[in-house]
């Protein structure tokens, strides 16, 4: 009985149509990231750098995340609150924002950046989207209590899709924010919804308006959908980064939690202004491989959030074999530098070993292109972190974001960032 009890739970939690059972895995292939198009192999880097990493980009855009813009000539930065005593006095604070059409009344980000002090600048930043506003991040009074629409959580102070005071620092634990300082690093963040927010309006909300040709109502089939406008933030900050003095925007780490992790893979593929990347339980979308059908497939991330990628990616519904790319190619595209992918041991969802597998399987470009790549032959155990150019760890419990994720996070950065 102790024992049937958990099993017996496990299949009532597990949804239906979900492969949570190693075994079920179906066999696949993977589409090779060094082989062109026209089946030609890829031997030297200039093959990959010129012809072979485009072609994949182009892959993605056109069947999973669709095209997005660049950044807008009219858009103005303004710096709008600073404080150097932030923190009882251990950070600098600013927040800056960002008018996309230049108008301050158009649509806008805020970023909201801490900086260490005493240390030397310009400093190296960590950057990443976050799920309820600047404000939750950290019970600092002195954030700008975020005025977007939120998705609805009493539990986190969220009254009619509207934050209260109450939500100031409820995600507090996510950012480990007087450790990042105290390792010398700089954190900067973006309320995600400021670039779109999260439900299926038909792109009528958020930035994709801001970008439709005469007559157009929504994006097209391989332009981009909510991942896209995300992602196109995390740029915009970058663009911002590199006026700052402050900030050395050659050592930006850009990060992300779950469907923000799959952001950030998407952001440092196509941005390689980001100097490296860090993925936190991305799962299906982000870093766990398609084909593996584990945990949450394609058909269901598509239909639960059918606003996400771009409406050609639900051509693969239960067709992942017929994909043109998998999640490893996605991994691929950000070498030669440095890329961080972090799994839960509990959070099955996501598929661990699929992140695993993609990182494993970005390893053969990462060695072309003369790095390490990921050295690991056999999913390590937890807590027992794989420090190359690829980077992995596997911790024990739940998705989420935890201590010990940033800890691994700072020492992967202070190995290839200092
Ligand atoms: C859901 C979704 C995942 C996503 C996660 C999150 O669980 O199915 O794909 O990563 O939400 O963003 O928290």
């Amino acid at each position: 009985m102790k024992l049937l009890t958990p099993i017996i739970l496990m299949i009532i939690a597990i949804p239906e149509g979900i492969n949570y059972d190693e075994s079920k895995v179906p066999d696949y292939t993977l589409p090779d990231s060094l082989t062109l198009g026209d089946g030609m192999k890829v031997t030297d880097a200039t093959t990959w750098l010129k012809h072979r990493r485009p072609e994949i980009l182009r892959l993605f855009e056109e069947n999973v995340y669709g095209k997005m813009p660049g950044r807008l000539k009219e858009t103005v930065f303004e710096v709008i609150s600073t404080d150097s005593e932030a923190l009882g006095g251990s950070a600098e604070r600013k927040e800056v924002s960002v008018y996309f059409t230049g108008k301050k009344d158009g649509p806008k980000m805020d970023i909201l950046i801490y900086l260490p002090k005493g240390i030397e600048r310009p400093t190296p930043v960590f950057v990443g989207l976050n799920f309820y506003g600047n404000h939750s991040i950290n019970p600092d009074p002195g954030i700008m209590l975020s005025k977007q629409w939120m998705r609805e959580d009493e539990s986190l102070g969220i009254k009619n899709n509207m934050a209260t005071e109450k939500s100031r620092g409820v995600s507090a634990s996510r950012w480990a924010i007087e450790r990042i300082l105290a390792r010398g690093y700089g954190l900067a963040t973006i309320y995600y919804g400021d670039l779109d927010p999260d439900f299926h309006d038909g792109f009528q909300n958020g930035v994709h308006p801001l970008f439709y040709k005469e007559g157009q109502t929504q994006p097209k089939p391989d332009e981009w959908g909510a991942i896209g406008a995300w992602a196109w933030g995390l740029s915009r900050a970058m663009d911002y980064f590199e006026t700052d003095d402050d900030i050395d925007h050659k050592r930006v780490a850009v990060i992300g939690h779950s469907r923000l992790g799959k952001t950030a893979l998407w952001a440092g593929a196509q941005d390689e202004r980001f100097a490296l990347v860090i993925s936190n339980n991305s799962g299906c979308g982000g870093a766990a491989l398609s084909r593996r059908r584990f945990g949450e497939t394609v058909k269901r991330i598509n239909t639960s959030f059918p606003h996400w990628f771009c409406a050609n990616f639900k051509r693969f519904n239960d067709r992942e074999d017929e994909l043109p790319v998998d999640q490893h190619m996605l991994i691929a595209l950000i070498a030669p530098r440095p890329v961080y992918i972090a799994s839960a041991a509990e959070d099955l969802w996501a598929d661990p070993r699929g992140e695993f597998l993609s990182a494993k399987g970005a390893d053969p470009v990462y060695r072309l292109l003369g790095t390490d790549g990921l050295d690991a032959e056999e999913m390590p155990k937890v807590n027992q972190p794989v420090m190359s150019t690829v980077g992995y760890h596997i911790r024990p419990g739940k998705h989420d974001v935890t201590e010990y994720d940033w800890e691994r996070f700072m020492d992967f950065a202070d190995l290839h960032l200092k």
